[in-house]
């Protein structure tokens, strides 16, 4: 019995090695470089400056090219704006309506209602403007883009509670283009280089921030580095702005479990107590 539990065990290790294996794809070529966010952890929270800085980032640079169709401006009281601070905000952007009463569709400003509309018209139209790429939207890609951990990351991962795979991919990214490209990579004309991408070598997008093109008014430094983190953690909320709460809940279902679990221990022996040997 002993004997088979072992081999069990065994077989188990070697086929866990295995599917770390077998499932470690070919790119990204380098592994997203771990970060440390405010929002990891069973108790982790948002910090509300950071998500800030995120959106002017987003706002006056990634929403040149991404939608975040998935988030209304009102959302944005979330991150402590006033409503007229947010309408304002808002009718900076237009949006495709209608139609009117002649069966035309026309454009207006954005309201608190609308969502973070793409720049383009249409699908073709992004394309055509960047290589033929498309640039996703935004709202769910710190989700959606969480590269194979392999092995022995994945095994260890749920013990860690390590679940920043999308912010800490999506700004190694924004942070790892090369100028020097290896000799044995062959980079299409049009593509940039960029050992991260976890689709290619390459990618449509050119390197989307530059030292000192944004200003914060909390003082912080406008490094890529800072900002590719401020924007991945905005991207982290827009993709799960629930977060906090989620975490809170699970910490009171933990603590109701504890406590239950010791009254039953209690009653448990309280009735146990009658009995006679
Ligand atoms: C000039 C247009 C442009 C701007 C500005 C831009 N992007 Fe992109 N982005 C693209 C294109 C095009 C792609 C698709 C690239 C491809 O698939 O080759 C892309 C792809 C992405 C992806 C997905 C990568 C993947 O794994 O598929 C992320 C994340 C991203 N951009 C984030 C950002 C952020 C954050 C900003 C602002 C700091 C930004 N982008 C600014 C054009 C842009």
């Amino acid at each position: 019995m002993k004997q088979m539990i072992a081999r069990l065990a065994v077989a188990a290790v070697a086929m866990t090695v295995m599917a770390g294996g077998a499932f470690a794809a070919e790119y990204p070529k380098n592994k997203p470089r771990e970060q440390s966010w405010t929002f990891a952890g069973p108790f982790g929270t948002f910090d509300q400056a950071q998500l800030q800085r995120g959106l002017k980032i987003y706002t006056e640079n990634c929403s040149a090219c991404h939608a975040l169709s998935r988030v209304n401006f009102r959302n944005l009281a979330d991150l402590g704006y006033s409503p007229e601070q947010i309408e304002a905000l808002a009718s900076q952007y237009e949006v495709e309506d209608g139609p009117d009463e002649f069966g035309d569709m026309f454009f207006r400003p954005a309201t608190a209602a609308d969502a973070f509309p793409s720049p383009f018209p249409n699908e073709e139209a992004a394309r055509a403007a960047n290589a033929g790429a498309y640039p996703p939207d935004l709202s769910l890609i710190a989700k959606a883009r969480a590269p194979i951990r392999g092995f022995p990351a994945f095994v260890l991962d749920p013990f860690r509670m390590y679940t920043e795979n999308g912010p800490d991919y999506i700004y190694s990214l924004l942070t790892g283009y090369k100028d020097e490209v290896p000799e044995d990579v062959n980079v299409p004309e049009g593509l940039w280089y960029n050992p991260y991408f976890a689709s290619g070598v390459a990618l449509a997008m050119a390197p989307p921030l530059f030292p000192d093109m944004h200003e914060f008014d909390d003082g912080t430094e406008a490094t890529v580095s800072n900002m590719a983190k401020d924007v991945s953690a905005f991207l982290m909320w827009t993709a799960e702005p629930h977060l906090e709460e989620r975490k809170q809940l699970g910490f009171r279902v933990m603590v109701f479990l504890l406590i239950f679990a010791a009254l039953l221990y209690l009653s448990k022996k309280q009735v146990w107590s009658r009995v006679e040997h």
